[in-house]
């Protein structure tokens, strides 16, 4: 098992690629905190995954608050006494082309794609340091790497995403925290099921891989920067977008 008995905090983790992530961790024995605003599918997928047997526990947060992601890091360390991964999984999408994008939904998308990983690493890392080690991942973008039509707020978080893992990678190093971002490309989620049909037909034929991306293969980028495999690696931007540019 490659993750056994650590423990994983993963925000946005009760839908789409968090909910792999989970999913894929419990099998390889991590104790996993779900952290997302989604109460019913939060509290649901814990039902499910305690009874097959594994280690969960829903938390509810909303990423962009700071009171609630102290909570959440008070409640998770009062449950499982310890913190080994945090992934900052949880993202929004309200996408307009720049002409007609409202100055409330560039700034809702900031909040909680950009504050949102700021506001749980920076409650998080002090524990990290004291036990000398960690992982962090950060949930980057194919928008944020290339740009994307529509996505101007997007776009600007997942790039500033790059900027805080390097950043991060730079900073606690020495600590013994390895800091790593993962740059999905077009996968099917509910992120993805809400474009236009046409520009989903237009990007799948711009990917090597010909489809779109399923949720586990970005789980499983996740699991080898989580995993003692990676330790060496640092401040890396993993691109699993199916080669959508080269
Ligand atoms: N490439 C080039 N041009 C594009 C384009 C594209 N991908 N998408 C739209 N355009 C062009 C249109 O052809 C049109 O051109 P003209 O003005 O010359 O006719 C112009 O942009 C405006 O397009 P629309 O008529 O569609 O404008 P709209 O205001 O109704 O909608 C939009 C614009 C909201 C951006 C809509 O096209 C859209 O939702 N596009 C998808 C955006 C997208 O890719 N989102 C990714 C979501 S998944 C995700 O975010 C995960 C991730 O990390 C990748
Ligand atoms: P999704 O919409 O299926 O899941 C996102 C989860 O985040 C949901 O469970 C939602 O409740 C939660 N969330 C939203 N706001 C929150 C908040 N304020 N606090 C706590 N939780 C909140 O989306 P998906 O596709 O699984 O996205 C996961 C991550 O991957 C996001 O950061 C997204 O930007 C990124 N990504 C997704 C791609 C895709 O094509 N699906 C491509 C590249 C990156």
């Amino acid at each position: 098992m490659r993750l056994k008995d650590k423990v994983a905090l993963i925000t946005g983790a009760a839908n789409g690629i968090g909910l792999a992530a989970v999913i894929r961790f419990a099998e390889e024995g991590a104790k996993l905190v779900i952290a997302d605003y989604d109460v019913t599918a939060g509290v649901e997928q814990e039902q499910i995954l305690s009874q097959q047997g594994y280690d969960v526990k829903f938390i509810q947060v909303d990423v962009a608050n700071k009171e609630s992601v102290d909570s959440l890091v008070k409640q998770t360390l009062e449950h499982y006494a310890k913190i080994d991964i945090l992934i900052n999984n949880a993202g929004i999408t309200k996408d307009a082309m720049l002409t007609k994008m409202t100055q409330e939904d560039f700034t809702r998308v900031l909040e909680i794609n950009l504050n949102g990983v700021f506001n749980c690493t920076q409650a998080v890392v002090p524990h990290l340091i004291e036990q000398g080690h960690g992982k962090i991942i950060n949930t980057s973008s194919v928008s944020g790497v290339y740009g994307n039509v529509g996505q101007t707020n997007y776009a600007a978080t997942k790039a500033a995403v790059i900027g805080m893992t390097k950043t991060w990678a730079k900073e606690f190093g020495r600590k013994g925290i390895n800091v790593n971002a993962v740059a999905p490309g077009f996968t099917k989620t509910a992120m993805v099921e809400k474009m236009p049909e046409k520009v989903i037909d237009q990007m799948k034929s711009i990917i090597s891989m010909q489809r779109l991306g399923e949720p586990s293969d970005i789980a499983n980028a996740y699991l080898f920067l989580a995993s003692d495999e990676s330790n060496y690696v640092q401040g890396h931007v993993l691109h699993v977008d199916g080669g959508i540019m080269m």
